[in-house]
């Protein structure tokens, strides 16, 4: 929701990856942004201003000296652009233009824009790698980072001139997670560190076999997805996922629930909140084998299962209330008596709010992208939300925690 409405500047430079620059166009485009394209006079050579229109439905710009209109009046387009602007976003971004703009040079549309531009800004490089690393270029990205611009890549991997190194351009799905990064900056969740748990943990039987369940991660990634577009700095606790884990987000990647555990309590300093989205398993082999499990002539194997720890009781009842997260949110995933587990779940871990669901619906819970879910405060509050997708879920969930975080 983060992007709907806002007014996204997005300058394109004279490298190959411009012609990914037009995805991502569509794609602010569909996450119901108004773009408006800057291209400089490189870029021009590798897509056409109507590539852009056709996707933003808008006119593209090229001219420093050009005139715009808004309405009835005629502007100047770069101040225009600038003052318009909610984001400015640069992909590709090449070393000439980096330069240009750690340097305020104003000879062309696109740097005259950025000097004007109050807005943030979030560049997406793309060049060969030598160029990217010469200290030049290293020095234009240390001035630009201080100034305050985001970087969102370059990635590692085959370039123009079909060598591997660093220099590719981030893929515009992660430019777009960044600059709903970036966009929710100032939100309700600013400078609060979150850390959510996410997956279904993996318990070793052997070196080659695990007990798991069916936990997709996607209510978890989600819900990082939230707090990371509310302004919270986040941390992703997570077991293997069906998912990819978005730009922005911090990870710690654990395979079972006592690595979850560590890794969690490893964390917990000066956390504001801790949301408990992971499927842990609560049993564990009592003893892994360190040889994989021969069946032989054997028709029947017992496996003797011990308890896990509660991660989410232990942060709850940890060090009473002194280093406890000001919130702490637990999921209960049911197949029965929903409420009345729920209810029990929240009061037996200590928690602030619990998110319900019945795994048993058709098209809602584990793997699936909507949830129906209920909201159960621990001063008996209850919302009820209808079918929604897992995105919208979280971000309720998070409106929720910005609001008892508010209150405390
Ligand atoms: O007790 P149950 O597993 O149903 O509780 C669900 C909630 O507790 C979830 O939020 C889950 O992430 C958390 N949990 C945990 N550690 C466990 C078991 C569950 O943090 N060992």
């Amino acid at each position: 929701m983060i992007l709907q409405g806002k007014r996204i500047l997005l300058g394109v430079t004279g490298g190959i990856a411009a012609y990914k620059a037009a995805d991502l166009a569509s794609k602010l485009v569909q996450a119901g942004a108004q773009v408006d394209v800057i291209l400089t006079a490189a870029a021009t050579a590798f897509v056409t201003p109507l590539t852009f229109e056709s996707l933003t439905h808008r006119a593209v710009h090229t001219d420093v000296l050009a005139m715009a209109t808004v309405g009835e009046k005629r502007e100047i387009a770069h101040i225009m652009l600038a003052k318009a602007a909610d984001l400015f976003v640069v992909a590709p971004v090449t070393a000439q233009t980096l330069a240009k703009l750690a340097l305020g040079l104003a000879d062309d549309l696109l740097g005259a824009t950025a000097l004007s531009c109050p807005a943030p800004l979030l560049l997406a490089p793309a060049m060969e790698s030598h160029m990217w690393e010469h200290p030049a270029t290293q020095e234009h990205v240390r001035i630009l980072r201080d100034r305050g611009a985001t970087f969102v890549g370059p990635a590692m991997g085959r370039l123009a001139s079909g060598a591997l190194g660093v220099g590719r351009m981030a893929e515009p799905l992660d430019i777009l997670e960044m600059a709903r990064a970036v966009l929710g900056r100032s939100g309700p969740l600013a400078r609060r560190r979150v850390v959510i748990t996410a997956g279904g943990t993996l318990e070793p039987l052997d070196p080659v076999r695990v007990l798991t369940n069916r936990s997709s991660g996607k209510m978890g990634v989600a819900l990082a997805q939230a707090a990371r577009d509310a302004g919270a700095a986040v941390i992703l606790v997570h077991a293997p996922l069906a998912v990819p884990v978005p730009q922005g987000i911090e990870v710690i990647a654990v395979r079972s629930a006592v690595e979850m555990h560590d890794a969690v309590f490893s964390v917990l300093g000066n956390t504001d909140v801790l949301i408990g989205a992971a499927a842990v398993a609560d049993f564990r082999p009592a003893d892994a084998a360190v040889q994989k499990i021969k069946k032989g002539e054997t028709q029947e194997l017992l496996v003797r299962l011990v308890r896990n720890p509660d991660i989410l009781a232990e942060v709850s009842a940890y060090r009473q209330e002194r280093d406890r997260p000001r919130v702490v949110v637990g999921f209960a995933a049911e197949t029965e008596d929903l409420l009345k587990n729920a209810q029990a779940k929240m009061a037996t871990k200590h928690l602030d709010m619990i998110v319900a669901n019945d795994v048993t619906q058709v098209g809602s819970g584990f793997g699936a992208d909507d949830n129906r879910v209920i909201l159960l405060h621990k001063d008996g509050k209850q919302e009820m939300l209808p079918l929604l997708p897992k995105m919208e879920v979280a971000e309720r969930v998070v409106a929720q925690v910005g609001e008892m975080l508010g209150k405390i």
